[in-house]
Parts: structure tokens; C-alpha cells; sequence
């Protein structure tokens, strides 16, 4: 065997680079080191983002960390034979990643630690500044741990934007015997994946910040409420709470700090209704995901009955950064209402795909062209849609709007879980009004009029549109009193806000519709 020290490599182990051939390239690079006796240890890594450019190999060498991407299997022999170890230069060279402009120019704080760690190494994440969030919660009254994130102006990230510290004061206020932690990754909006990204990468993160969250409101149980389609955030969950268990910052008398708190794991069944969250509750006590009427809030009455915080994932993992920098330094990023950071993801006809986290206000303009590189069919950009499948479609015109909460609602729309999916000249905004109707009616829980048989009506409508495209004025008119009636009578946001894509379509490109 050779004398040579151990090099460390990073081949992402994130299912968007495993869907590339990730898992491939980590075989073939063992197999060629073994039959050449070349030692290295491969970290199955997060992904750094840079979709377009996965699966990105990363080696550590005396100089740094170097890139090679995008890295197919059989690429594997040729950049060993030119000293990938070494970090030589290979036409798939991309050098230090952190100074490439799309990473350079990013604010990452929540994602700050994606890419660069080990997920499954608890070390590796304190080493990072994991942990000192925790530490510091852990001295604190747990009034002060909610005011922090109160002062911080965190907002959810799930989608409905609520001041996350206004909710943490209502769950802390009650008195109960058992209160509960919900996480919901549930991820279901189109383009969406920083959820996703954050549990494979980073998941202590979440783990840290959802036992922030126990110890500010008096929870000592957690749940987290996962898509089935994530497979691979189930399998780095299972070894981060493992690991964290055994090392004590999970469980009874945590960090000898006399107070306890766990996180279980919660699988979907693929329901996209079920990351609502008072669907989400009764899926997670394992009834069919209907959603429940309010009042009263899951923080006065959740989960089985009990005060429960509802956050999403990103809220969840931004907290650890709150309580480790500080809740002026999260605030002081931002614009207007819209504070901190946001991960925004890029998908679609876009030639460079990925997740830009940046403090609210980046301009759509900047997002699809500056990050993109517009289209990846190489024709103009005719349309975006924000926020998911509830979100509306804005046209070019509108670029210029500043990706925060009260800007996009000024424009008819919604940021969400601020994914952003591009489509290109050749779209039938008809057709993708359509199919928001569509979605609504495969998805709708069924519970309330306006949804369950107001989004079949829709498709019928606008089928009745294209087919008579030209003389279809009435059917329009009763298009857009469908929608007042939809958004005006639903009981949740799914049947709710399904209007929003169908009417931007519908007022930004009337020509498909003629
Ligand atoms: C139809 C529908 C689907 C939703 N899906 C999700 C989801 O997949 N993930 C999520 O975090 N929030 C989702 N939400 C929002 C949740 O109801 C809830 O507002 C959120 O989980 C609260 O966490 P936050 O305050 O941290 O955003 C959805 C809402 C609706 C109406
Ligand atoms: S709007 Fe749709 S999904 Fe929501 S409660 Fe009504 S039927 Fe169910």
C-alpha cells in the first residue's frame, strides 16, 4: 500500500447530484484509488447548490479545497491520471467554489454550513459553529430565547410568512402538560428544495434549531413530518438524531442542562394538502390528511390536542444562527417588513438552476438573469412562476419586483417558500392556468364546496376556452367569478389561493387565452 497520506474527497451524497450520477462517481473514484493504492476517505457531502454543475467533486488539499465539476464515472480515471488528488489542473478544473460569483455573492447564513460539512459528523458541525446556538439558549429564561427570535422579525419560511416569534409566544403562554414541536418538512411546492437540501447537508441544523424551539415553549417532543419522496433526508436524519442522542444533545437532561427534549420522524404518504398544517396534524396522528377548521390555532390546541409550534424547516435551522449571532445581526438583513436572509431556488427552462440565499429584495431580474443565465432552451424568458403552484405568474414587465413578502402580494402574488420556476416563449399560459386548476383538483382534501368542486369546474371552463379560443368572453367573465369564489370561500390556502396563478395568467397573457 502506498506511504502517501490519506486525501480527503467530497462527492455530494444530495439526491439532486445522486440523481446526476453522484452515487456512480463515488463508486468509481473508491474502485480506481483501491487498484491504484491511493488512499482517500470520500465524504458524501451536501450539495453546494450549483445544480448545473453536479456532481461537484471536491478535494482537500494543502491549498484549499478544489473543485471539479460537473464529474461524470467515467471521467474518474482520467482526473486521477492528471493529479485530482493534487488538485491539478483538468479541463473540469473549477478551482476554490467558494470564489466563484454565484457563491461569492451569496448571504448564506441559513445554509451557511451546506456543502461544506459532513452531515453525519457531529464534530464536523461544532467545529462549523454548530452548537452555539444551543449553548446560549441553554443560559437563557425562556422568555428570552422567544424575544430573541421576536426581535430577530423571523418569519416563517413555509409559506405564510407568520412572525415565527409571535407564534413561540402563544405556545410558551399556554399551560399544558405536554406541549410539541411540528416540523414540517413536507416540501410539496413545484421548484421548491431547500428543505430537502438543509436535512441532507446540514441536518443538525434543524435538529439544533427544533431544540431551541423545546426549550423557549416547554416542549420536550418533536416532530418531523417528511415527505415520503425524500429518502435520502430520512437517511441523514435517522444518523444525525442517532448521533446526537448518543452525544447528548438529544433526550433526558440534555448537555446536563436538567432539561429534555427528542425528535421523531414522521413519514408522508405523498399528499400534497398534508403540508398544510392542520392536515399535517392529523396525518401525524395518523389519521387522513384533512384539513381541520381554526379555531383553535395548533398553538393553543395541535397536536393531540396539546399547544404545538408549526414551523417549517428553514424557520426551524435559521433559529441556531439567531441565538449564535444575535437577533440585530439576522434583522439588519433584509428590506422593509421582509428580515434576514431567504434560500431562494432557481428551477425550471433556467441554464444555471440552484439555491441563492440572499437577503430579501434581490430583484427577479437579477435572480433569473444574473444567477440564471436565463433560459437553458436558450429562448427568451416569457414567464416566472413564485411561490408553487398557488403562486402567480408574473411577466417580464414585472421583474423588477423585489423578492420579499410585501412586494410580491403588491403585485397579485406571493413568495412562499420563495422557489422560482422559469418558463420560457414557447409556454401556454392557457395550459398552465389549467393546470393549476388541475392540481388543485387532484390535491383538494375534499372538505369545503368551493375547492372540491370548484377547481373541476374551473378545468371545465378553461377547456371550454382553448377549445373555442376567440369566443370564449362569457366563459372568461365566469372564470374570474369562479376564482372570487374560491379564494373568497375555501376553507385553506389550497382551494384559497389557486385563483392567484389562473388570474395571473389570465391578466398578463390574455393573448393565450384568446
Ligand atoms: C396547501 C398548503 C400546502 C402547504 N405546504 C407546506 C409545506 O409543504 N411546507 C411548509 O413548511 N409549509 C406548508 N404550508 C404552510 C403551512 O400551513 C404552515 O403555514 C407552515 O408550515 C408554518 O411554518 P412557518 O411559520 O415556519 O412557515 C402549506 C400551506 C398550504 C395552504
Ligand atoms: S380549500 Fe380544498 S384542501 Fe383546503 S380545506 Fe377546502 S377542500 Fe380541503
Amino acid at each position: 500500500m502506498s506511504t502517501r497520506a490519506t486525501v480527503t474527497v467530497f462527492v455530494p451524497g444530495d439526491a439532486g447530484a445522486v440523481s446526476l450520477g453522484a452515487d456512480a462517481v463515488a463508486s468509481e473514484l473508491a474502485r480506481e484509488c483501491r487498484r491504484r493504492e491511493l488512499p482517500v476517505r470520500i465524504v458524501r457531502n451536501g450539495s453546494r447548490g450549483l445544480y448545473w454543475l453536479e456532481p461537484l467533486v471536491e478535494v482537500v488539499t494543502p491549498a484549499g479545497r478544489v473543485a471539479y465539476g460537473p464529474v461524470t464515472a467515467a471521467d474518474v480515471p482520467a482526473l486521477l491520471a492528471a493529479g485530482l488528488l493534487e488538485g491539478a489542473p483538468h479541463a473540469l478544473r473549477l478551482g476554490d467554489i467558494e470564489q466563484h460569483d454565484w457563491l461569492r455573492s451569496q448571504q448564506r447564513l441559513t445554509a451557511a454550513r451546506v456543502g461544506i460539512v459532513d452531515p453525519s459528523d457531529i464534530d464536523d458541525y461544532v467545529a462549523h459553529g454548530g452548537y452555539v446556538g444551543l449553548n446560549s439558549a441553554l443560559t437563557m429564561q425562556p422568555q428570552e430565547i422567544v424575544r430573541a427570535v421576536t426581535d430577530s422579525g423571523l418569519r416563517g419560511r413555509g409559506g405564510a410568512a407568520f412572525p415565527t416569534g409571535i407564534k413561540w409566544q402563544t405556545v410558551h403562554d399556554q399551560q399544558a402538560p405536554q406541549k410539541y414541536i411540528a416540523c414540517n418538512a413536507d416540501e410539496g411546492d413545484s421548484g421548491t428544495f431547500s428543505d430537502r437540501m438543509l436535512m441532507e447537508g446540514d441536518p443538525f441544523a434543524l435538529i439544533e434549531g427544533m431544540t431551541i424551539a423545546g426549550l423557549a415553549v416547554g416542549a420536550t417532543q418533536g416532530y418531523i413530518y417528511l415527505r415520503v419522496e425524500y429518502p435520502h433526508a430520512a437517511r441523514a436524519l435517522a444518523r444525525a438524531l442517532h448521533v446526537a442522542r448518543e452525544r447528548g444533545y438529544l433526550g433526558c437532561n440534555l448537555r446536563n442542562s436538567a432539561r429534555d427534549f427528542d425528535i421523531a420522524v414522521r413519514v408522508g404518504a405523498g399528499a400534497y394538502i398534508c403540508g398544510e398544517e392542520t392536515s399535517m396534524l392529523e396525518s401525524l396522528e395518523g389519521r387522513r390528511g384533512e384539513v381541520r377548521v381554526r379555531p383553535p390555532l395548533p398553538a393553543i390546541k395541535g397536536l393531540f390536542g396539546q399547544p404545538t409550534v408549526v414551523n417549517n424547516v428553514v424557520t426551524l435551522a435559521t433559529v441556531p444562527v439567531i441565538l449564535a449571532r444575535g437577533a440585530a445581526i439576522y434583522r439588519d438583513f433584509g428590506l422593509g417588513k421582509s428580515r434576514g436572509t431567504v434560500p431562494l431556488q432557481l428551477a425550471g427552462n433556467v441554464k444555471q438552476g440552484g439555491l441563492v440565499e440572499r437577503a430579501f429584495g434581490l430583484t427577479v431580474n437579477q435572480l433569473v438573469y444574473d444567477y440564471g443565465g436565463g433560459t437553458a432552451s436558450g429562448r427568451p424568458v416569457r414567464a416566472v412562476q413564485i411561490g408553487g403552484p398557488l403562486g402567480a405568474y408574473l411577466p417580464p414587465a414585472e421583474f423588477d419586483t423585489p423578492l420579499e413578502y410585501e412586494a410580491l402580494s403588491a403585485r397579485g402574488g406571493l413568495l412562499g417558500h420563495a422557489g422560482v420556476v422559469v418558463f420560457d416563449d414557447t409556454v401556454d399560459m392557457a395550459r398552465m392556468a389549467r393546470f393549476a386548476l388541475e392540481f388543485c383538483a387532484l390535491e383538494s382534501c375534499g372538505k369545503c364546496t368551493p375547492c372540491r368542486v370548484g377547481s373541476t369546474r374551473g378545468v371545465e371552463l378553461v377547456d371550454r376556452i382553448i377549445a373555442k379560443r376567440g369566443h370564449g368572453a362569457a366563459d372568461v367573465a365566469l372564470l374570474d367569478e369562479l376564482c372570487d369564489t374560491m379564494a373568497n370561500g375555501s376553507l385553506c390556502g389550497l382551494g384559497g389561493l389557486t385563483p392567484f396563478p389562473v388570474r395571473s395568467a389570465l391578466k398578463h397573457f390574455a393573448e393565450d387565452f384568446r
